[in-house]
């Protein structure tokens, strides 16, 4: 199901928070490119909003410095697993694709 935002532009370096259908997600400019991503780390609920981008397609987030693809979703680098599975039953930070609707930033939501 595709839901347009009500955005038609972030700017390139830019992160906007949403929300869409009760779920809180970003969206960022990387190199031109739009990504969107669920706004709480699946680690421990961190805000990925204070989160470090590197590269053209991945974050890292500024509590404990997991770092996942926004391509994929995965993560690709966990310092450790303290209490792992407490908050999250993944792993996985939840990504969207992102759809230009007449000008309007849409999401395709899962
Ligand atoms: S809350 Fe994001 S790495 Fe721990």
């Amino acid at each position: 199901m595709i839901r347009c935002t009500g955005l038609n532009n972030v700017k390139e370096g830019e992160t906007k928070k949403i929300e869409i259908d009760g779920k809180d997600l970003l969206i960022v400019n990387i190199r031109g490119e739009l990504k969107c991503f669920s706004r709480w780390c699946p680690h421990k609920g961190g805000d990925l909003a204070y989160g470090d981008f590197i590269g053209g397609n991945q974050i890292k987030c500024h509590l404990h410095g997991y770092i996942y693809n926004l391509d994929t979703g995965n993560a690709v680098y966990i310092p450790y697993r303290d209490g792992y599975g407490k908050w999250k039953d993944t792993l996985n930070l939840e990504v969207y694709r992102v759809v230009n609707k007449d000008g309007e930033i849409c999401i395709e939501m899962k």
